[in-house]
């Protein structure tokens, strides 16, 4: 992760203006923070920066060469450009040069949380495709046999995202790189699949890969899906770290989750269960009525009138009989956060106890 800034000030020239900076901030973090739109692809401000696409090149007075913005550190006194006619040639050739190894620049946005970036860019600079030709680089696993991730190698840019985010967040070094140049690759040990790797399935290289060359297939069932997507904010109810998500919906039905990069207690990380496991919410058998245990032992469909009166009459008796240290509440993580809150009041109010626990405590 990129160091913290110390609050020692100094100042230098962004673009003519004169920018206070922290000693230790990088041009880059400058000129983020000054507004500039300093394109990147390799760049995640979670990992260390790894200078690898050089789309984030400023021109430093004094310098012969542009300077990877993302990679050098700021200076006082120094005088910088962050845009030029020469820097934007600069930049849509590196583009161009990216995107001619790629078999498709346009992915579906359910990819992934940054899977767009490749695409928005090439539209920005209007990078065209094909004006390099050659070799494509990367090596599809797209039947590799695993639940969650597809790897869409031959949409890869060796930006290392997902290596860097596998060892530096997750700390699970479950990806590696493997030859240079064309032939570069992201593998697992002995290029097994995934599944039988070290992978813990966080979806954190999903999320960062910039081209959807790694992609949430879970979510991509919903691709040919009518509607748009839409994003809204919660926190994940399965343990008590309290994960910021963004639930995915088309239409009325949730299709896929992906990570708050600026959630408080997350950063964009989340766990296998939190990234895939929502299949409950429309699941064919999840019980949408209550149901009434009959003599013989069987179900009824019941109204919820009728249910609470009967769980109502429940409770009486066992007080009646045992007292109110009989009763114990486990509430469910995949209940919704009001429905473990009115539980623990149920039991802390209604009974005088603290004899409740939920599943998400883990
Ligand atoms: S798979 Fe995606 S994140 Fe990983 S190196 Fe390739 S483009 Fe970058
Ligand atoms: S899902 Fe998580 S553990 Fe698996 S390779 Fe990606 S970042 Fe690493
Ligand atoms: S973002 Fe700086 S080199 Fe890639």
């Amino acid at each position: 992760m990129n160091s913290a800034p110390s609050s020692v000030r100094s100042i230098l020239s962004l673009d003519g203006q004169e920018i206070q900076f922290h000693d230790g901030e990088t041009i880059y973090q400058v000129a983020r923070r000054a507004r500039r739109e300093v394109p990147t692809l390799c760049y995640d401000e979670r990992l260390e920066a790894f200078g690898a696409c050089r789309l984030c090149v400023v021109e430093v007075e004094g310098m012969r060469t542009p300077v990877a913005s993302c990679t050098t550190k700021a200076a006082p006194g120094m005088k910088v450009r962050t845009t030029s006619p020469s820097i934007e040639k600069h930049r849509r050739t590196l583009l161009e040069l990216v995107v001619s190894e790629n078999r498709q620049v346009e992915v579906n946005p359910l990819r992934g949380y940054a899977s767009q970036e490749l695409t928005t860019l090439a539209d920005r600079y209007r990078a065209r495709n094909g004006r390099f030709q050659g070799k494509q680089s990367g090596r599809s696993h797209r039947q590799d046999d695993n639940p969650f991730i597809l790897r869409d190698y031959d949409l890869c840019i060796s930006c290392y995202r997902c290596v860097r985010v596998c060892a530096e967040q997750e700390g699970d070094y479950a990806i590696s790189v493997r030859n240079r140049g064309f032939a570069t690759q992201i593998t697992t040990e002995f290029d097994h699949k995934l599944k039988d790797s070290a992978c813990t399935f966080c979806g954190q290289c999903v999320q960062t890969c910039p081209t959807g060359a790694l992609a949430d297939k879970k979510a991509m069932r919903a691709a040919d899906a009518p509607g748009e997507i839409r994003k809204t904010r919660t926190i994940c109810p399965y343990c008590g770290v309290g994960c910021s998500v963004d639930l995915m919906t088309k239409g009325d039905r949730l299709v896929g989750v992906q990570p708050a990069m600026d959630g408080p207690a997350n950063q964009g990380a989340l766990c296998i269960k939190g990234q895939f496991a929502f299949d409950f919410v429309q699941h064919e058998d999840r019980l949408k009525h209550p149901l009434i245990r009959q003599p013989d032992g069987t179900f009824k469909e019941a109204s919820w009138e009728e249910a609470l009166d009967v769980a109502a009459e429940g409770f009486r008796q066992v007080l009646r009989k045992q007292g109110r240290r009989a009763v114990y509440g486990i509430a469910s993580g995949r209940a919704p956060h009001e429905a473990a809150y009115t539980m623990q009041k149920f039991i802390r109010a209604g009974f005088g106890t603290h004899y409740i626990d939920n599943c998400s405590r883990a």
